[in-house]
């Protein structure tokens, strides 16, 4: 039996998952995987080929064609599609007004749900998404879910577009983060739920510092020695 442990943080758009997530892992000298990368590589791909994301049949018929690896670098998200880069380009309006509609189809979570599993099989992981308690490691010994306020998320959020986006508005990130939330809620194929066992973490009036410190100690009682 495996004794690795594996750390899931899952919740809503921009509430600091891959912020705390980072931290953890570097802290603790864990792999990092940001599982909402892989599905925007996904959806980039699909955009680049003109693909109709409607028709759940021409999606899967490309996906073996999606080749994702993660490049492991100072905690940050590289991640390859296909051997290029396209860590910045995900992050861009085009891809996240259209992600959640990707990643609601079958067989994109199931391809993705599989390859998560393969990377936390035998290594100390953290993770981050939206069904990493609930769907990808249900065993897993740590389960967070993080919230905070949806108007101090998308304030968050667009201070962090604003300087390479300067034509981006607060509403338009606002809105952005409540649909995709509403249809990660909403879909059938493993919607964004708290898992029973998870902990919650509203970090409205925390600092990055401070959550850390919350999850920290969540961990502790798991590490040997
Ligand atoms: O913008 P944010 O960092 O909150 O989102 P993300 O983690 O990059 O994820 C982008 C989108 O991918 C989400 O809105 C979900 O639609 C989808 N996703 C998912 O369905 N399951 C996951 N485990 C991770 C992301
Ligand atoms: O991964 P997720 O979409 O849940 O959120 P994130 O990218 O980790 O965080 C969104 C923004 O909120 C980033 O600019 C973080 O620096 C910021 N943040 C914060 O100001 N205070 C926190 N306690 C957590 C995140």
């Amino acid at each position: 039996m495996s004794s690795n442990i594996v750390v899931a943080i899952d919740g809503y758009s921009s509430c600091g998952k891959s912020t705390l997530a980072k931290a953890l892992a570097k802290q603790l000298h864990f792999i990092y995987v940001d599982s909402g990368a892989m599905y925007r590589a996904v959806t980039l791909y699909l955009l680049r080929k003109n693909i109709d994301l409607k028709d759940p049949a021409a999606v899967e018929a490309v996906l073996p064609e999606v080749h994702l690896n993660f490049h492991a670098r100072d905690y940050q998200t590289h991640i390859l599609l296909n051997d290029e880069e396209v860590s910045d380009e995900i992050r861009l309006m085009p891809v996240s007004e259209n992600v959640s509609a990707v990643a609601a189809i079958r067989s994109v979570r199931h391809e993705m749900v599989k390859q998560q599993q393969r990377m936390g099989r035998s290594k100390n992981i953290v993770m981050d998404g939206r069904d990493i308690g609930t769907t990808v490691f249900p065993n897993a010994q740590v389960k967070l879910f993080m919230t905070a306020d949806p108007k101090v998320r998308a304030e968050r959020r667009f201070k962090e577009l604003q300087p390479n986006n300067p034509d981006i508005t607060l509403e338009e990130v606002f809105e952005n983060l409540a649909h995709r939330d509403y249809l990660d809620t909403t879909r059938a194929e493993s919607p964004l739920i708290r898992a029973e066992d998870a902990i919650i973490l509203d970090n409205t009036n925390l600092t990055p510092e401070q959550q850390l410190q919350f999850a920290l100690d969540k961990v502790e009682p798991f590490l040997k020695g």
